[in-house]
């Protein structure tokens, strides 16, 4: 069943534009950013920004764009509703897990208590399961129970959606984020308690033109996107390399090696990666990280973090991930972030993992904007803009 969303983009900016031409989102957004006007666009228009119209449908947006806003460079999240009438949440995308869910109103964590909190009997369209759910991330934990409702995703609906309410979020993490919940886009078999997720969902009721996303992380405030069901040529340069994924749980590929000053410094023997929008840094097993650490001339403080003088950092190397052959540099600017309060030194962004594991987070796509091919299970690396 297709979802039909009518198009209703009608701009009402102060400068005399009221109506834009949207043929395409990509020229609607060269506009904007023409007029210098992209940032408030996407601050007052979070939904139903279209890059395709497919002819048959015309009426039909299947490419939805979903804005995210940036604090940081740590979090990336954007506002998904949930409920008749709809209760706002943001979440974060996070392709490094596969459950959604959300703070509810039987929650007395501090955790909730400093978010949005989701209340079922304010929703028309809420069933409750009687389930229970439990999930465990790197950074902090949920418990709840598991409902069903409509979850509206920039401007795709999708109905009859299993989603978690948290009771509990124990420890200090989730106290102080700026997002209420998580949208995992991982594979289903990550998801807890076996629901199907969000994306699948949406496959199943053919809400997409193509069953694929794409993710574009910026360095500013406004201006990532997670693209539904299409690539925006606008967001990167060049050709887009396919790797297939090697393992359907996280959105996994095999790397072939890490190369500092032209030497293989990790993962000489080939190793496996994850491209995980939820994490914030580079991480990998502790001595590989070492060993970069060493070769970039990061040093180790006393909390064992790794920093550098910033004005280093032009004469800093890339670190150079070899994936299908193929070479993706990641320059020092990229990865290393300057601390607040101290204009001298910056910190190193490659982190220890505790799995053998590498995670490509969000370091690495602000550099390459990431498709993410469910219909053909591969991920699609570009030089992101
Ligand atoms: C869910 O958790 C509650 C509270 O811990 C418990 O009372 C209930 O029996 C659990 N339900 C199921 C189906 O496990
Ligand atoms: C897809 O939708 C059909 C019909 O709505 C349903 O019977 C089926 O269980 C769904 N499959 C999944 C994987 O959710
Ligand atoms: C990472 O692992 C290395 C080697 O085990 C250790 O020396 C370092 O302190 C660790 N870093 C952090 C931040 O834990
Ligand atoms: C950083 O490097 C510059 C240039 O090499 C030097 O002048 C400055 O003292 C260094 N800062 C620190 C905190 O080491």
């Amino acid at each position: 069943m297709r979802s039909l969303v009518l198009l209703c983009v009608v701009l009402a900016l102060s400068d005399g534009i009221t109506r834009l031409p949207l043929e395409r989102g990509k020229k609607l957004r060269e506009i904007l950013r023409e007029k210098g006007l992209l940032h408030r666009f996407l601050q007052h228009h979070r939904y139903d920004i279209s890059t395709k119209f497919p002819h048959a449908f015309p009426d039909v947006l299947t490419v939805v764009s979903e804005p995210l806003l940036n604090t940081l460079d740590m979090e990336y999240y954007g506002t998904i509703s949930i409920g008749t009438p709809p209760q706002d949440f943001t979440v974060v995308f996070d392709t490094g897990s596969s459950n959604l869910w959300v703070p509810s109103i039987s929650c007395t964590s501090p955790a909730c208590q400093s978010h949005q909190m989701f209340n079922p009997s304010q929703s028309s369209t809420y069933k409750g399961t009687g389930q229970n759910l439990s999930i465990h991330y790197g950074t902090g934990d949920m418990e709840g129970t598991v409902g069903c409702d409509t979850v509206t995703v920039a401007s795709l609906v999708d109905t009859n959606q299993l989603f978690g309410l948290s009771t509990s979020e124990p420890g200090q993490f989730f106290v102080y984020v700026k997002f209420d919940g998580i949208l995992g886009l991982g594979y289903p078999s990550l998801a807890a308690d076996g629901i199907t997720p969000v994306f699948d969902n949406m496959m199943n009721e053919s809400l997409l033109e193509q069953n694929l996303f794409s993710v574009y992380l910026s360095r500013e405030t406004m201006g990532s996107t997670v693209i539904f069901g299409g690539i925006d040529e606008s967001y990167f340069t060049g050709s887009i390399n396919w790797i297939p994924v090697s393992y359907q749980g996280y959105w996994q590929i095999s790397m072939d090696s890490i190369i500092v000053n032209k030497q293989e410094i990790a993962c000489s023997s080939g190793c496996q990666a994850i491209i995980d929008t939820g994490t914030s840094l580079v991480a990998g097993p502790a001595l590989d990280i070492g060993d970069i650490q060493s070769a970039v001339g990061a040093n180790q403080n006393s909390y064992g973090e790794y920093s550098v003088n910033c004005s280093h950092i032009v004469a800093m190397p890339d670190v150079v991930f070899v994936i299908g052959g193929i070479q993706y540099p990641v320059p020092a600017l990229a990865y290393t972030e300057q601390i607040q309060n101290d204009q001298g030194t910056c910190m190193s962004s490659f982190q220890n993992s505790s799995a053998d594991l590498w995670i490509l987070g969000d370091v690495f796509i602000r550099v390459y904007y990431s498709i993410f091919d469910r219909a053909n299970n591969r991920v699609g690396l570009a030089k992101a803009i």
